[in-house]
């Protein structure tokens, strides 16, 4: 490492936390947090021992000391906070998703290049050991032609509520989703194609939810065809009963000749033939690698692991899924939008 860079956290919520331990880890300094919610950047700032406070990230990212901005923030703040910072002159490392539209993601695209800054989107767990041995593997044909993944997610009611806001986080489909549409194109090599999907609300009704306009789809069934021929689908619901302690399966992908399940960032099991062979894959912070692997980017001026490519390929399929469960057929995903 070359030199120690000056970050400004903006969200001292969970990311912001992470975002905190993970940048100090690999020897670079938090210089100050920002958060509407003054009373929890305090407790932030002094459990980090963080310098300065700020409630406005206007000011944050104005600050001449500060060279990379981490935007931990919901959804709807990463275009502003974005542009913000790109007109300062900061380097960006954003928290996924990229956007709600692809109007915001122009609007950020082009104030980045404006200011050849850098911006790296925060795709971390798609830098986990599993996923680079599963795409391995799926290119070396271990699993044969066509593949299949599965991937399940289902927890309760999340105790974020704004994760449930259809204006706010939109749901797992576009909160959580966008990890699991980059893990299948990693993992196949090819692009999504088309989408068919089922969505459902579940947390209607519910007294933790009650105080939003519009609930998100909390619930959905999603199958996507890809280029390659190969097929993903995933069971996802944030609305499971309080206390229901039923859980998603592990990932799992086969194919004609072989298959593998378990957590990408912990320990797989491989099926090939008779043989069943389980490999240890020792879990990593993600954050550390995905920040060390920005800065590497930063100082060889290439591209950081993940950015407005991936953000708008995730966005695609993200508004393919929303249309699918709008009118109940099979939509192309559209990589082109005005
Ligand atoms: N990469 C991952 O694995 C991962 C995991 C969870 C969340 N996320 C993403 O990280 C982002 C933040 O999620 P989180 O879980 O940390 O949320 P959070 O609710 O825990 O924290 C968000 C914080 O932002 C603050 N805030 C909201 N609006 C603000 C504004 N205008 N200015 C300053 N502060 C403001 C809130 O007060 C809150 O403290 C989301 O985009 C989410 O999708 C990524």
């Amino acid at each position: 490492m070359t030199k120690r860079y000056n970050v400004a956290v903006i969200g001292t919520g969970d990311m912001g936390n992470r975002h905190i331990a993970g940048w100090r880890a690999i020897g670079h300094n938090v210089v100050s947090v920002t958060d509407v919610d003054t009373a929890r950047a305090e407790r932030v700032a002094a459990a980090f021992n963080i310098p300065s406070i700020y409630r406005d990230y206007t000011v944050a990212v104005a600050d001449p000391a500060v060279d990379i901005v981490s935007i931990c923030l919901p959804l709807a703040f990463h275009a502003p906070v974005t542009i913000s910072a790109a007109e300062n002159g900061k380097h960006i490392l954003c928290e996924k998703p990229l956007a709600r539209s692809f109007r915001e993601a122009a609007e950020m695209e082009a104030a980045v290049t404006a200011a050849s800054v850098q911006f790296g989107l925060g795709l971390q767990r798609n830098l986990a050991e599993g996923v680079g041995l599963l795409r391995r593997l799926a290119a070396e044909g271990a699993f044969g032609h066509p593949m299949v993944f599965n991937s399940d997610l289902l927890q309760e009611v999340r105790p974020k509520r704004a994760m449930h806001d259809r204006h706010g986080n939109n749901g797992p489909l576009t909160d959580a989703g966008c990890h699991y549409y980059m893990l299948w194109q990693t993992v196949f090599r090819s692009k999504p194609k088309s989408v068919y999907a089922q969505g459902r609300i579940l947390a209607t009704g519910r007294p933790e939810v009650a105080h939003l306009n519009q609930l998100a789809i909390d619930t959905a069934v999603v199958t996507v065809e890809f280029e390659s021929g190969d097929v993903a689908t995933m069971t996802v619901s944030w609305g499971l009963a309080a206390g229901n302690q039923m859980r998603g399966r592990p990932d799992r992908i086969f194919g004609p000749s072989g298959g593998a399940e378990g957590n990408v960032n912990g320990d797989m099991t491989l099926y090939r033939g008779e043989l069943v062979e389980i490999v240890n894959l020792e879990p990593k912070d993600l954050h550390q690698v995905e920040f060390a692997m920005f800065i590497d980017a930063l100082e060889a001026g290439t591209a950081p692991p993940s950015g407005f490519t991936s953000g708008k390929e995730m966005l695609a399929l993200t508004l393919a899924i929303f249309e699918s469960i709008d009118t109940g057929v099979v939509v192309p995903v559209a990589y082109e939008q005005g």
